[in-house]
């Protein structure tokens, strides 16, 4: 199909949609999503002149992107970067591996019988009901969080305070590193998927020329892989119940995992765990401070608490989108989509469609049922959906227990980012029990 067939978007629109501030700015991004959602909703966006990167299409409706997330036969993970990135980020991964755009294999890079062998390398591990042995270690990180908190007084910026150590803390725990270890594995993290927002982003990899990137990256690389061989040689002589034994010993067609797939195992792991309960966890704060009636409700009714953690996570859609190629030629929402074509599945867009959420930008705990879209669908759904939202229940009983009222102490800040987004700032008043 010749490109000037498709129903490509204007320049300004299209700019909109892959520009890292507009994530910050979000209400008028809502309001172009309502657009396109209506006139557009599945829009062909050329680059402009100050993002090069591949087109793609834009999926906007939630039925639209529920269905191309089931479909994982048509919808593939593992031809093109599974991520939106600029033409010369896509450039720079082929160059380091040899030819892939994944920087890293992993769960999230792989199709098929693979991905399905892979996933159920540790998918026991991430069911509620193995979660409860590390209940009391989440509780010991939540109370420990709480108790930083309130030392630091009544004025509070939360997510410097609680959202945004707290799940790091608790993925590295479940990982098996030691606390002393967490900076250079957060700023390894940095350093290989090099978040967009300055400020949340301290490796300083964007400021440096391309040579030195290339040689940060490669050296982070083998960072990681030093460090989690010599984790990996621990846990296969004295295996422990934490994930990284599990990784570890895990065995795939009667062989052990090589290096670079057990590598890339702990890396998801490191890099999707973390951000995204942060985001969430901001969030669900956030709609409380805005509402101190609801932060006294739940206080005294802890059923409420469930509805809130579930909510927050549809209203802040941490993960803004992920990207799929098409196997063949086939259609979605009635517009003709090639072999090879580029989609993006926009979770922000879907999550706010009208068709399925009334009042959508409405934070409504009691929103029943709550399908979101947040953890996405089908077989690449979110592994650790059960630990995130146990993190997060965890963490707002200890605070319940020991705060009596929240309020908002200063306007919140969003980070710039079309990936993984939400708050970078929240400045909050709190009044202990
Ligand atoms: C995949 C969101 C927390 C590990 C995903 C996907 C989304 C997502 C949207 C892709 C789903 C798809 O393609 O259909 C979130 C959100 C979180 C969160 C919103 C917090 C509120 C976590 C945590 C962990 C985790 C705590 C683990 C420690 C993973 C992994 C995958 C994944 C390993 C890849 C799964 C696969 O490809 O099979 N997540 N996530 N996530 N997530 Fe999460």
């Amino acid at each position: 199909m010749a490109t000037m067939d498709r129903p490509t978007l204007d320049r300004e629109t299209a700019r909109e949609v892959v520009d890292p501030a507009s994530y910050a700015a979000w209400d008028p991004l809502l309001d172009t999503f309502d657009r396109l959602r209506e006139e557009n909703p599945v829009a062909w966006i050329e680059p402009g002149e100050e993002y090069a990167h591949p087109p793609f299409w834009l999926v906007t409706r939630y039925d639209d992107v529920m269905r191309m997330s089931k479909d994982n036969a048509t919808f593939l993970n593992n031809p093109h970067t599974v991520v939106f990135s600029l033409t010369e980020g896509i450039e720079f991964a082929k160059a380091m591996t040899g030819g892939s755009e994944h920087l890293v294999a992993s769960l999230v890079t792989f199709d098929g019988p693979i991905h399905m062998k892979y996933r159920k390398l540790t998918q026991e591990w991430f069911m509620p009901k193995n979660l409860r042995s590390v209940e009391d270690e989440i509780r010991e990180i939540a109370t420990a969080a709480v108790d930083r908190l309130l030392a630091e007084g009544e004025e509070v910026d939360f997510v410097k305070a609680v959202s945004a150590p707290y799940p790091l803390h608790v993925v590295m725990q479940i990982m098996g590193v030691p606390e002393e270890d967490e900076p250079r594995m957060l700023m390894l993290t940095q350093q290989l998927f090099g978040g967009q927002d300055d400020d949340l982003n301290q490796s300083g990899i964007k400021n440096l020329p391309p040579e030195a990137i290339t040689q940060l990256v490669a050296g982070a690389v083998a960072d990681f892989e030093a460090y989690f061989a010599k984790l990996t040689a621990e846990r296969r002589a004295n295996p422990t119940g934490d994930v990284a034994s599990t990784i570890a010993n895990a065995v795939i067609d009667g062989e052990p995992l090589n290096d670079r797939d057990m590598m890339g195992y702990y890396i998801i792991l490191a890099a999707a765990g973390h951000d995204t309960t942060s985001a969430s966890t901001a969030g669900a704060m956030l709609a409380l401070a805005q509402d101190p009636e609801q932060w006294a409700k739940v206080k005294a009714d802890r059923s409420l608490l469930g509805g809130i953690v579930e909510e927050a996570i549809r209203w802040t859609t941490p993960v803004q989108h992920f990207m799929r190629t098409a196997a063949e030629d086939t259609e979605v929402g009635g517009q003709q989509i090639a072999k090879g074509d580029w989609l993006m599945m926009n979770y922000v867009a879907a999550n706010h469609d009208p068709a399925v959420f009334d009042n959508p930008r409405k934070f409504d705990a009691a929103r029943s049922p709550n399908r979101h879209l947040a953890f996405g669908a089908g077989a690449h759904q979110c592994l650790g959906l059960h630990l995130a939202r146990l993190e997060m229940r965890i963490l707002f009983e200890t605070l319940l227990d020991r705060i009596d009222s929240v309020e908002l102490a200063g306007e919140p800040k969003r980070a710039k980012s079309t990936f993984v987004g939400g708050l970078k700032t929240l400045p909050l008043r709190l009044k202990a029990s």
